[in-house]
């Protein structure tokens, strides 16, 4: 095999209470890479549509964390990449990480597999941060694993991947406006009290154990985040009121996905979370701000092979 092409999700990181460690993928969002190997060994970005984005190697995110996998291989060529941007970035729903992860998932297949996903997932890392500044996993994560994922650790790097319940799907709604992560990250505090440390680690166990026992409501008690959404919220128009909205219309629970503008909610059943896709579109609708919004499941793959 000279030649694959795949499927790469959009993700949501942070999940509300688990800020850089917690992230899962989507399944109906995402974009298209074409991953071939060439002689020379380098990686050469053949071809972007979809978005304006540079085509220079060293400046962009699947071109860094391709250099990354080929730095640690034994391979003795390179390879061509031919990205299809679908997922706009400064979204909030993971452009670079779907363009990082995806181009080092689909060169370790074609290498047959000689490294693991977690060496994946630190290759990946190198073009969130180029995209970033920070170097974190919770958006390559689920993009390599699928699913839910934890970031247990990042020195020594430990994901753990979380089961998904059956009947669990998201709402993202995308205001049309950018938020650039490393800004996002610029505005928050580096020190936190312990009063809402305590109330953070106990929704992120609290998540986890919803997930691992499908306890839906246990998992919207636990969609909380008292440290970096009172923050970042004030960048997010109508964030508010569109929490207020998801919340009345069925929705578990509701936050910033990722460093925002995307807001995200997640809902048992899908018909619920197309009552939530209409309510949160109202808000915007009221407000006159263009936005995209999505319905997905979780996708449990990950990023995947397509033909
Ligand atoms: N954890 C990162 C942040 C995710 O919130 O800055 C960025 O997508």
């Amino acid at each position: 095999m000279n030649k694959l092409k795949v499927f790469c999700p959009a993700t949501i990181a942070n999940v509300s209470c688990g800020f850089d460690v917690l992230g899962l993928a989507l399944e109906s969002v995402g974009d298209e890479m074409v991953v071939k190997k060439i002689d020379e060994p380098t990686i050469r970005i053949s071809k972007i549509t979809g978005q304006t984005l540079p085509l220079d190697t060293h400046k962009n995110v699947a071109g860094v964390a391709g250099l990354a996998f080929l730095e640690k291989s034994d391979y003795a060529g390179g390879f061509e990449i031919e990205i299809h941007k679908k997922i706009k970035p400064g979204s909030g729903i993971g452009s670079s990480a779907a363009s990082s992860s995806a181009a080092v998932w689909a060169m370790n297949q074609l290498l047959n597999q000689p490294f693991t996903k977690t060496e994946l997932v630190q290759f990946a890392m190198q073009g969130e941060k180029l995209a970033s500044d920070v170097a974190h996993a919770d958006n390559v994560a689920p993009a390599i694993y699928g699913g839910f994922t934890l970031v247990r650790s990042y020195q020594p790097l430990d994901i753990v991947p979380i089961p998904t319940p059956e009947q669990l799907y998201a709402t993202v709604i995308h205001p049309q406006i950018e938020i650039k992560t490393a800004d996002s990250r610029k505005i928050l505090k580096t020190n936190i009290t312990l009063a809402n440390g305590i109330k953070q680690w106990g929704n992120v166990g609290g998540l986890i154990a919803g997930l691992f026992t499908s306890d839906y409501e246990l998992i919207g008690r636990s969609l909380e985040d008292h440290i970096i959404e009172p923050i970042r919220s004030i960048l997010i128009p109508g964030f508010d009121d569109v929490k207020k909205t998801v919340i009345k219309s069925g929705a578990l629970g509701c936050g910033i996905s990722g460093s925002g503008p995307s807001i995200f909610a997640l809902s048992k059943g899908e018909k619920i979370a197309q009552i939530v896709a209409k309510s949160m579109a109202t808000v915007y609708q009221t407000i006159g701000l263009d936005f995209d919004v999505h319905v997905s499941k979780i996708c449990s793959t990950g990023i995947k092979s397509i033909s």
